[in-house]
């Protein structure tokens, strides 16, 4: 292949990438993220699933009404309350909107959940596909479990989706069962057997359940594929999804032998890892391809030797080409607020003034106690004081007496629905008295799943990060982070974040796919 061409990215970390456990975000930290994909310059983002829930419909909604640029996708099963229910949050992005609609086509996937005949799916797959081109040229259709179908079948409701005005044809691996070389056939063999495959654009979209989702979006590519469906970190349903940073790397590294570009400002990569890291609670690990901490690190004396003599013995990309800028010392004490607000605007925040003031005092009280203030710490206490949701509960003030001969003793006072309230309570350690004690102001039965710790930045004055996950009584769970330079204050703000978020999340009700 000589020509060069361009490959979709079609990032769908807002949908699939919210399936992961764990991973719901609320409508402004979904905001944040969409623009932050908007800076990353990815070509469609699907902003989520509008029937899904009343939140959800309000994340699409709000995203095609603010980001421009990209297209926006919104999801849909086959049938006409999702479809219009999509177009009705979509319709703000003109004719940018894209109406994704999806129904299984495996045997196993039609017997089992559908329970329906073949000509059934085809018939409803025609009807669903002709409802959503009478909203928008720009349809999308998925044959779910694509993968897993008779290909005579799927060729034959490829071709008919086609016929009714899909623009692009979904091919996903929704069990992420297959392999390259079979996924390569599957990708031929429609562009073989299917008459009017010319008229649509081939996507992808693959799972990672045996750890070769990537692999088989470049192997589709190879075969014809011109969308690649993937999210950030890699993060979706089970094992996740194409990880946006490895496919895009791959293609622009191995561009000798897979000559396709993308629209994809590579800078950017890191930190919109970064960002939805901290948005979801979900860590990247430390050997992750292109973004874990040790992605550019290099431990063997013979490794740093060669890399000191030349960068190019042992790294096949540079950091910077992926915005990687290891712990940058950007302000101190005496920064002043125009600087602050400039390196908010260099790290992509847009905020109102009173969230730049909130966050300015918050880094004062910071730069006070810790003389170095690096990007990360900005993150974080833009993450703290900006990204919050509304607060039922509030810390007031606490104070903990601890050490090798006290029992453990937690005094909080708490802001509850609007009164103060305090209490004192023991425990086994710190942090299990002040979460005692916020339990007892609160009320609260959710069980306590997890708790982690981590350093900011390096230094014993580093910041530190808390993230607590509880369950409620009916199963729901949410992820609480706090970041404080005391590590139990720390603790105790993420414990009360958990609880304001389960609040918002009992008002939110989903019907899942
Ligand atoms: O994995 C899958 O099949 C999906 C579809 C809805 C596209 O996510
Ligand atoms: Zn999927």
């Amino acid at each position: 292949m000589s020509q060069k061409e361009n490959i979709i990215i079609f990032d769908t970390t807002l949908r699939d990438g919210e399936q992961s456990p764990g991973a719901s975000m609320n409508i402004e930290e979904k905001l944040r993220i969409a623009h932050q994909l908007e800076r990353l310059n990815v070509d469609v983002m699907e902003a989520g699933f509008p029937i899904a829930s009343d939140g959800d419909f309000e994340a699409v909604k709000k995203i095609a009404q603010t980001i421009k640029g990209a297209q926006i996708a919104g999801l849909s099963r086959s049938n006409n309350m999702d479809i219009d229910r999509a177009w009705e949050a979509l319709k703000y992005a003109g004719d940018r909107g894209r109406i994704h609609t999806f129904i299984a086509t495996s045997d196993i996937h039609m017997k089992y959940k559908l329970k329906m005949s073949k000509q059934e799916v085809l018939d409803t797959a025609v009807a669903a596909v002709t409802r959503a081109a009478g909203y928008t040229p720009n349809v999308e259709f998925s044959a779910e479990d694509a993968v897993r179908t008779q290909l005579p079948f799927l060729a034959q409701v490829i071709e008919a989706v086609i016929e009714a005005g899909a623009t692009t044809v979904n091919i996903p691996d929704t069990v992420g069962y297959t392999i390259p070389s079979e996924y390569y056939d599957i990708i031929r063999y429609l562009k073989g057997n299917v008459s009017n495959i010319e008229k649509a654009v081939i996507s992808v979209h693959c799972h990672n359940d045996l750890g070769l989702a990537v692999a088989n979006s470049l192997a589709a590519v190879q075969a014809g594929a011109r969308q690649l469906e993937c999210t950030i970190n890699g993060i979706g349903e089970r094992a996740g999804n194409s990880s946006l940073e490895e496919a895009v790397m791959t293609l622009r590294t191995r561009h000798d032998i897979m000559p396709f570009t993308t629209n994809i400002v590579t800078e950017q990569i890191t930190p919109s890892s970064k960002l939805l890291s901290t948005i979801t609670g979900i860590p990247v690990q430390p050997n992750k391809a292109v973004v874990g901490v040790n992605a550019f690190a290099h431990e063997a004396g013979i490794h740093q030797h060669g890399v000191l003599m030349d960068k190019s013995t042992y790294e096949i990309m540079t950091p910077e080409s992926v915005g990687l800028n290891q712990n940058k010392l950007v302000l101190g004490k005496h920064s002043g607020r125009h600087a602050f607000v400039d390196r908010l605007k260099q790290l992509g925040y847009d905020l109102s003034k009173e969230e730049i003031q909130k966050a300015f005092v918050r880094f004062k009280t910071l730069a006070d106690l810790k003389k170095e203030i690096f990007d990360e710490d900005l993150d974080a206490i833009v993450a703290d004081e900006v990204l919050r949701v509304p607060e039922t509960y509030r810390l007031e003030q606490m104070n903990v007496s601890s050490g090798s001969f006290a029992a453990p003793t937690a005094t909080v006072a708490m802001e509850v629905n609007g009164k103060i309230k305090r209490t004192a309570v023991m425990g086994d350690g710190p942090v299990d008295a002040t979460f005692k004690a916020i339990k007892k102001l609160t009320k609260s039965k959710a069980t306590l799943l997890n708790f982690s710790v981590g350093a900011i930045t390096g230094g014993t004055d580093a910041q530190g990060e808390c993230s607590v996950r509880l369950q409620s009584t009916e199963g729901r769970e949410v992820l609480g982070q706090g970041a404080h330079s005391d590590i139990i204050v720390a603790s105790a703000k993420a414990y009360i974040n958990a609880l304001n978020k389960m609040i918002v999340a009992e008002k939110r009700s989903h019907t899942s796919i």
